[in-house]
């Protein structure tokens, strides 16, 4: 038994390996099931009890021995293996593939922007409302049919919790919670129960904007809408104001700006007329006003809002609303030059 040990040992002190498979050969002759050690250690059973300790203790020798050497060539097989092939730490990194805003969000943060230029301030309101802060300090009569199960998402009723239509929400809200001059804008998710199709949508974006001030005039209103036509449409921008009617603003009226593909000429875009239509607007209704807490004797204002969808189809030409929601990466990469 003895020398069948020491054969061994000389064996292994011998061993030539040369790469990871080897060293799995190695270990399975060694100290696998059918394994050369594994027999040596079947024969000890037959060893004379007084000479087991000292074979014993032999044998368990050489088995750390071997598990040594396996340790040491597959540490540097290993490690052979990384130095080789996987890192290079000289060498230029893949360039990182960068995202893209999504149009919606772009043409929220222009529109921002452009009004924040002229000192608005951006509000932000809750998503789930109640029926005062949507409909009755906005002046929305009893039977108006906005109230109606079939515009509105109730999540419960009497009294009515429900997901807001508007954005003109937040507007009753900073109304009632700050002492006029108020300038502030309100971009906003806004839900109405409506099929889905390539014009209409359940969920869209809305952004609206406030402004209430002592002796506030229609004139100021049509300013500051040519300045935003002119900033987001382009400098030759013109509008016009068709009557109109919210139950919230009074004198009421809906804006067109000249169409930006033909110049006004007119083209599919604009459906040969040269116009586009693009917001509601109107003087804050004295009601309203009350409503809210503010002095309609002392204080005037004026309102508008739009729809960002509308207004981004506009902007980059999007036929069917549904894109904005599916995100489609081939669809959203077309935005990355994009800011
Ligand atoms: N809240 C109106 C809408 O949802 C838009 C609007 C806002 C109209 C402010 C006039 C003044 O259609």
């Amino acid at each position: 038994m003895n020398t069948r040990i020491e054969e061994l040992r000389k064996e292994i002190i011998e061993v030539e390996i040369n790469s990871l498979e080897e060293v799995e050969k190695f270990k399975i002759k060694y100290l696998g099931r059918k394994g050369l050690l594994q027999d040596l250690f079947e024969d000890f059973k037959n060893v004379p009890n007084e000479l087991k300790k000292e074979v014993g203790k032999k044998l368990n020798e050489l088995k750390t021995e071997i598990t040594q050497i396996i340790e040491k060539y597959t540490e540097e097989y290993s490690n052979t293996i990384t130095n080789k092939s996987s890192i290079d730490l000289t060498s230029t990194p893949e360039p990182i593939a960068i995202g893209s805003r999504h149009p919606i969000a772009l043409v929220k943060n222009e529109i921002c922007d452009i009004f924040h230029r002229l000192g608005f301030t951006i509000s932000d309101g809750p998503e789930v409302e109640d029926d005062w802060h949507v409909f009755s300090a906005l002046n929305f009569p009893a039977d108006h049919p906005a109230r109606d199960m079939q515009d509105t998402f109730f999540i419960e009723k009497d009294p009515d919790i429900l997901l807001r239509t508007h954005t003109s929400s937040i507007q009753v809200r900073i109304m009632e919670n700050t002492k006029p001059p108020i300038r502030t804008i309100c971009p906003g998710r806004v839900f109405r129960n409506e099929a889905v199709s390539a014009r209409a949508h359940c969920i869209f974006h809305q952004i609206e904007g406030l402004y209430i001030d002592e002796k506030v005039s229609f004139a100021d209103l049509k300013q500051t809408l040519l300045y935003f036509a002119k900033e987001f449409f382009g400098t030759n921008s013109q509008i016009r104001l068709r009557p109109s009617y919210f139950p919230f603003t009074e004198p009421s009226a809906e804006m067109d700006v000249s169409c930006s593909i033909c110049g006004g000429k007119g083209c599919m875009v604009c459906k040969h007329t040269g116009w586009l239509e693009v917001l509601g607007c109107g003087m804050v209704d004295p009601n309203v006003l009350d409503s809210c807490g503010i002095d309609s004797k002392k204080y005037s204002g004026f309102a508008f809002g739009m729809g960002i969808e509308r207004i981004t189809m506009l902007k980059y030409q999007v036929k069917d609303l549904r894109l904005y929601f599916e995100n489609d990466v081939r669809f959203l990469q077309q935005f990355q030059s994009a800011l």
